[in-house]
């Protein structure tokens, strides 16, 4: 194999309470990527679409990062020539640099000859991340990887669980047109928890996984609730408590940030739900000089996918 096309979901990460430990890909949007075998051993980005400020240096692109990584732990077999049309804008809350750290470390495993294991192909997507936003997290590249909603118990070693949930469990997402870089996002938490708050977290955290696992709708809506994150990211996002009291008047199970924002996720029973949670987060925005983007689906079975 010599070239390969692939289509890398967006993630919801985070999931309320589960702050770097938990995420699941969506349906739409996704990023398009292409990587091709060089004889030489240069790594190039000559075509990135759909995005204006991510660099095509190899060193300062996630892509560029993980695969030189996967190349030069294998010695070198070949260079690449790397093209990506993003449908996920930077800055987004649903795993922009995530997915072009996932498309990376599959596409490159396809090339390599599939030589990697799941947790080997996360830490290497763990690199763009980590060059990106100062933090090796996976709660985007995990889900992005391997699709559906994966749980991650522990970092070091990394492990990876690939989580059981319901399948009438819809997904919608908000996403207010305004910038927010993780690694700021990631600056403003608190470094230091009350007992309380994080008795309740962890709390969340197990009832969510239980809920999901027993099909249990009144479980998973009350464990869907973040008192680490919400609370000062929510700042950031432009009537963020609005937009979450009319998502759960409309019937959300849940409804809390995307990864480290400005979407906002919610979760419901139903694609018809979804629907009307949408439209009741649209209203919210219709006045606002700020723009938008909506999108309901399901939580994706399949992470990253073979276009040609
Ligand atoms: N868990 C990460 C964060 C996700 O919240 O900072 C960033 O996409």
């Amino acid at each position: 194999m010599d070239e390969i096309k692939v289509f890398v979901p967006a993630t919801v990460s985070n999931v309320a309470c589960g702050f770097d430990i938990m995420g699941f890909p969506i349906e739409d949007p996704g990023d398009i990527m292409i990587f091709r075998k060089r004889e030489d051993k240069e790594i190039v980005i000559t075509r990135i679409e759909g995005a204006v400020d991510i660099p095509k240096d190899p060193v300062r692109n996630v892509a560029g990062v993980v695969s030189r990584a996967m190349l030069e732990d294998q010695g070198m077999p070949f260079g690449l020539e790397i093209e990506m049309e993003k449908g996920i804008k930077p800055g987004s809350g649903i795993g922009s640099s995530g997915a072009g750290s996932a498309g990376a470390a599959w596409a490159v495993n396809q090339l390599l000859g599939n030589v990697y294991s799941d947790e080997e192909l996360v830490s290497f997507a763990m690199l763009g991340e980590e060059s990106i936003s100062g933090a090796r997290h996976a709660d985007n590249v995990a889900p992005a990887l391997l699709g559906g909603f994966v749980l991650i118990p522990g970092y070091d070693p990394l492990r990876l669980v690939r989580l059981q949930y319901p399948a009438d469990l819809y997904c919608t997402i908000f996403h207010p047109q305004i910038e927010i870089r993780t690694r700021d996002a990631r600056e403003i938490l608190r470094k230091e928890l009350p007992l309380q708050d994080a008795v309740r977290q962890w709390g969340n955290v197990a009832g969510l996984v239980a809920g999901l696992m027993q099909e249990d709708y009144g479980l998973i809506s009350s464990s869907l609730e973040d008192v680490v994150a919400e609370p000062v990211r929510s700042l950031l996002i432009p009537s963020f408590d609005e937009l979450k009291q009319q998502a759960l008047a409309a019937g959300a199970l849940g409804c809390s940030i995307s990864g480290s924002g400005p979407a906002v996720f919610a979760l419901s029973r139903g694609r018809e739900t979804a629907g009307k949670v949408r439209k009741a987060m649209e209203k919210v925005y219709q006045d606002k000089e700020i723009g938008w983007k909506s999108y309901v689906s399901a939580i994706a079975e399949e992470g990253v996918k073979i276009l040609s």
